[in-house]
């Protein structure tokens, strides 16, 4: 109320809101910040909670004076021992200024978050940001492989969750789309993704991991463009019929009974029914879908089809789906260096899958990699941190979204 005098029994949130004198409000097309911002460190479980329906946008990607079509969010602190809440930053279709911007990374913040409700948003962003990127020399190879692997994380979890399909494969299509054409672009491309890779396995980690290696390695096996693209949506989506299996079967970290075993063994025919009424879903990538646990003597699943019916696309997304299990951590083991991985492919796979193949994936790995050692990262998680005394009088808490 204007002219009113502060007293001391003012809530503490008002106090709060209220902003220091030297510093002029933040201003522009956004919200105003009350400074100052500290950021620490927060407890894995009230992390997990806050971004329960949050999904991570690395900080560097916004920029000022450029609208988002997305909120986006900061985490903060709640209060005395109140866990974790995401504030909002910044409204759909607003700039954030520079000053906005610097503030937060001068705190210490890497890492907006967007609404899962925004999610189709989001991933348009992505896609106009990486096809610009993407494009501009200027930008490292390190910043395009983390885009691309950041959409590709987007899509495949958005395909996961979503009831509706047809814009998620929409979006699948025109990301594999960049991929290929940016493995094609040159070694340092194929080295820079291969270090995006994720360590941590989890149905969507996997999938972008396949996904990047198996286009990366069509094409340094020189396979047509066109092809490449074809078996990269198929890769990418090669798990899709998964997303129906129940968590206690997906995660179990003993052996699967009979039952359980037959629900799991159903997910390459679950996938093909889930895509094959999209008539953009490429034949080719649908037979990735179809046949990705065939294997050449015939011991696979679910035709038990030999060499002879198997065709490279298949093949290369079998080898690598074994390959990035092997060299995972996964909740019943943790992981085989890449060269012990192969190891184990030579001599458990022998008559499973092509053994010429695996050599050329040995090269394909080295030339990525001079190093011994799994390729990748242990974990694509943001920094588990939230802002204390972050104050947005423009914001709203989560729940109010
Ligand atoms: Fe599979």
């Amino acid at each position: 109320m204007p002219g009113k005098k502060r007293t001391t029994r003012e809530p503490a949130a008002d106090v709060r809101n209220l902003k220091p004198k030297t510093e002029p409000p933040l201003s522009g097309d956004a919200v105003d910040i009350t400074l100052p911002l500290r950021v620490v460190d927060i407890p894995p479980d009230d992390f997990e909670r806050a971004v329960k329906d949050v999904v991570p946008l690395p900080l560097p990607l916004v920029q000022a004076g450029r609208p988002l079509p997305m909120d986006l969010f900061l985490p903060r602190i709640k209060g005395e021992g109140g866990g974790v809440e995401m504030v909002r930053f910044l409204a759909a279709g607003r700039a954030p200024t520079q000053r906005m911007l610097k503030l937060v990374r001068e705190a210490g913040l890497d890492t907006f978050y967007c609404h899962r409700t925004q999610l189709d948003n989001l991933i348009d962003f992505m896609g106009q940001e990486t096809s610009r990127r993407l494009a501009d020399h200027a930008t490292p190879p390190q910043i395009k492989a983390k885009l691309l692997y950041d959409q590709a994380s987007l899509i495949v979890e958005q395909a996961m969750t979503e009831v509706r399909l047809g814009p998620n494969l929409e979006h699948g299509r025109q990301y594999v789309e960049s991929v290929a054409e940016y493995v094609q672009s040159s070694p340092q491309a194929l080295e820079s993704l291969a270090e995006m890779l994720v360590m941590d396995y989890s149905l969507y980690t996997h999938s972008v991991n396949v996904c990047l290696l198996s286009t990366a390695f069509a094409a340094f096996q020189g396979m047509p463009g066109n092809q490449v693209h074809d078996l990269g949506v198929g890769a990418l989506y090669h798990d899709i019929g998964k997303r129906g299996i129940p968590e206690g079967i997906l995660k179990k970290p003993g052996p699967l009974n009979d039952e359980e075993w037959k629900v799991m063994r159903d997910h390459p025919r679950e996938g093909f029914e889930l895509l094959r009424p999209h008539a953009a879903f490429p034949p080719e990538g649908l037979r990735v879908v179809f046949l990705h646990h065939e294997n050449l003597d015939g011991s696979g699943y679910p035709f038990g089809l030999t060499a002879g019916q198997l065709q490279q696309n298949e093949r290369i997304v079998r080898l690598v789906d074994v390959y990035d299990a092997i060299t995972s951590v996964r909740v019943y083991k943790t992981a085989q260096h890449a060269f012990e991985g192969i190891q184990i492919m030579r001599e458990e796979l022998e008559s499973k899958i092509s053994m010429d193949m695996l050599k050329r994936f040995v090269e394909f790995l080295g030339l990525l990699s001079p190093r011994p050692g799994r390729l990748g990262r242990e974990t694509n998680q943001p920094r588990r941190q939230a802002a204390r005394s972050l104050s947005l009088p423009g914001g709203t808490s989560q729940g109010d979204t």
